[in-house]
């Protein structure tokens, strides 16, 4: 398929459902060669209904908590593909429990840093080495709109995703020099799974949410997936170390 990822690996975590999947269908649409990586065995579908529209498309299961995964999904990359990857979509996260700042253990705290926070910087650590040494790279990380602004009953998975915007902002000057972009995707609140969890958990949840929204509405995975495509496009070739809100107006106000 041609497009702007023609001859491009690209690799995805978090790709078996929701913003994920959307990233992986429209760079599959670009042209890319896809390795997807998620802990839900799903992925395995994602990638085939990828290949049955003519794409390049693996799935392995991936736990972004655990380098050796991040590092064996590269591997495989490059075996398949012949290339590792030339752009990197760090994108697993997990919410937490909607609770006050005092409620969670601090295993739940933990976990959700480990696996936004540290799991980035585990995507990031596993393909900056071979882009660096080919002088050419795009990643861009999901923090979210709680990467930017507070957002209440949600504390770790606020600092969690604030952790990722500086993240993106010190990486991206550590390796532009080097050819590489990195930046963050900051989604409001967008129509997947991690939201029914979290209004699962709270009656009345969607409603607020609603009534906080300048446009009346959530996203959809396909509206925030696309900001990212184009943050790792040749189209943003001037844009690094940015957290870009695709929020419908929330942060705005
Ligand atoms: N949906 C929203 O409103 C929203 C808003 C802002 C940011 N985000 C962020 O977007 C990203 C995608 O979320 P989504 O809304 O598509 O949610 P989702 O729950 O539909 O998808 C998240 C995917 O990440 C995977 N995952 C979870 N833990 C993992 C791990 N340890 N290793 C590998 N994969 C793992 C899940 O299995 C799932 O397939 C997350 O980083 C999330 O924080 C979502």
């Amino acid at each position: 398929m041609a497009g702007i990822f023609s001859g491009k690996t690209v690799l995805i975590t978090g790709a078996s459902a929701g913003i994920g999947r959307a990233m992986a269908e429209g760079a599959a649409r670009e042209g890319a060669s896809l390795a997807l990586g998620d802990i839900a065995e799903t992925g395995e579908e994602v990638a085939a209904a990828l290949r049955a529209k003519g794409a390049k498309a693996f799935f392995m299961r991936t736990d972004v908590r655990r380098k050796s995964d991040i590092d064996a999904l590269v591997a495989r990359a490059k075996s398949e593909f012949g290339a590792s990857p030339h752009i990197a979509f760090a994108n697993a996260g997990i919410e937490g429990r909607l609770a006050a700042p005092w409620e969670p253990t601090e295993e739940d705290v933990l976990r959700v840093i480990d696996t936004n926070v540290v799991g980035a910087w585990r995507t990031m650590a596993a393909v900056l080495p071979a882009m660096v040494e080919r002088g050419e790279g795009a990643i861009v990380a999901t923090a979210s709109v709680a990467g930017l602004v507070g957002a209440g009953g949600l504390a770790a998975y606020v600092a969690s995703k604030h952790g990722v915007v500086g993240l993106v902002k010190s990486v991206a000057i550590d390796v532009a020099k080097s050819g590489i972009r990195v930046n963050a995707l900051c989604p409001g609140m967008i129509e997947t799974a991690m939201v029914d969890r979290l209004a699962d958990d709270m009656p009345g949840f969607r409603e607020a949410l609603l009534a906080l929204k300048p446009m009346g509405r959530l996203g959809v995975p396909s509206e925030a997936a696309e900001a990212a495509i184009w943050l790792a496009s040749p189209a943003a070739s001037f844009v690094t170390g940015h957290a870009l809100a695709v929020d419908g107006g929330y942060a705005a106000q």
